[in-house]
This record gives structure tokens, sequence and C-alpha cells, in this order.
């Protein structure tokens, strides 16, 4: 049986859709579930697209009941994977899911981290700061905002012309690049402990 990815994304969904993709090709993991708590979500079209089960839920459910742990089991899902997902995990998850709830951060990691640190925000700050680099964080998630232990980094350049959209490109190309390879080693390490 496959290994069971769960995507969770509150927007656009771009790396969720990378996911689902890459693992379509690939025999021995897959997403079988995306969630997420924004019924205006873009991911939930690039989900339908790749004829790939939806959850919506609502904060009150994410946060104070065992409803997505029921989702969870009721889809065999063994790894979460946080693509883009804005809300804190809660408490029942993080203990049934121990290390295998990974996110995705488009910084470097202690820097630009913690609540309001996402998207544009970031890449903004990135500028402001003067900073000559920037690049990606792969982490597992624990009770705080982009604070778990780092699995992987990658580095891009920051020209001192670029926009916080050129650097959103950026940063894209990478995770679109990293996020699913390190997904998968991290797998193939979990079967083998
Ligand atoms: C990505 O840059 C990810 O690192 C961050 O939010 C962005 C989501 O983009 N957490 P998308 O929704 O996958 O297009």
């Amino acid at each position: 049986m496959k290994h069971q990815i769960a995507v969770f994304a509150s927007g656009n969904g771009s790396n969720a859709e990378n996911l689902i993709a890459y693992f379509k090709k690939n025999n021995f993991a897959q997403v079988g579930l995306v969630l997420t708590n924004n019924p205006n979500a873009g991911v939930i079209a690039r989900a339908n697209r790749l004829k790939t089960p939806v959850c919506v839920f609502s904060k009150k459910d994410f946060q104070d009941s065992n409803k997505i742990l029921e989702v969870l089991n009721e889809y065999q899902i063994d790894w979460i994977v946080l693509a883009g997902f804005l809300l804190l995990f809660p408490e029942n998850i993080l203990k049934r899911y121990p290390n295998k709830i990974i996110n995705i951060h488009p910084a470097l990691l202690p820097k630009y981290g913690g609540k309001g640190m996402y998207g544009m925000h970031v890449h903004k700050a990135v500028i402001e700061n003067n900073e000559t680099e920037t690049g990606i964080t792969i982490h597992f998630v624990n009770e705080k905002y982009d604070d778990g232990k780092v699995i992987f980094q990658a580095k891009t350049v920051v020209e001192s012309n670029d926009t916080p959209e050129d650097i959103a490109k950026k940063i894209h190309k990478l995770e679109y690049k990293w996020l699913p390879k390190v997904i998968e080693k991290q797998i193939k390490k979990g079967e083998t402990l």
C-alpha cells in the first residue's frame, strides 16, 4: 500500500498541485487528500482537476474538535505537508503525527518566520532589510509558527532591483524543485526507522 500524504493549504495551492502531480508518477506514495480552511482557496480547483479529494473545514472544527483527525484516519493518512497553510496546528493532530508533519516556509529560517510572516510579507521584509540572499526552509511542525527542526534549506540570490514579486518567483521555483524530493526522502527515511 502506498504511503498516504495529506496536504493542507489555505490559498493558491501551486505547491499542493506540484506535489499531487509528482506523486502521481510515483509508486510508493500519493497525495490522498487536500485540506483547506478557505472555501475560496485556489487549491480546491487544482485538486479537483487532478482528481484528488478535498476537505474544506472551519477554523473551529480544526482547533476545537477531533473532526480533522477523523477525516485523516478515514483516508489512512500517514504524512502531512503544509504548503501555504496559515493556521497554527493543534495539539491533538501534532500528537497523533509526531515527526510526520512538514511545512515549507519561503525564507531562510530562523530569519523571517513567525506569526504574520507569510507570502509577500516575507519577501517585502527581505528587501527592506537589504538581504543579498533568501531561500526556502522545509521543517518539521511543532506548536509554534515556523519553529520546528529544519530538514532542508536552499538559497537564491536577491538582486538589488528585485521586487517582492521577483523574489516570489525565485522562491516558487526552488519550492517546486525541492519540496517533493525532500518529502519523498523523508518518507523513505521514516520507513527504515
Ligand atoms: C509558498 O511560497 C510557501 O512557501 C508559503 O506559501 C506559499 C504558497 O504558495 N508557505 P502556493 O499556494 O503553493 O502557490
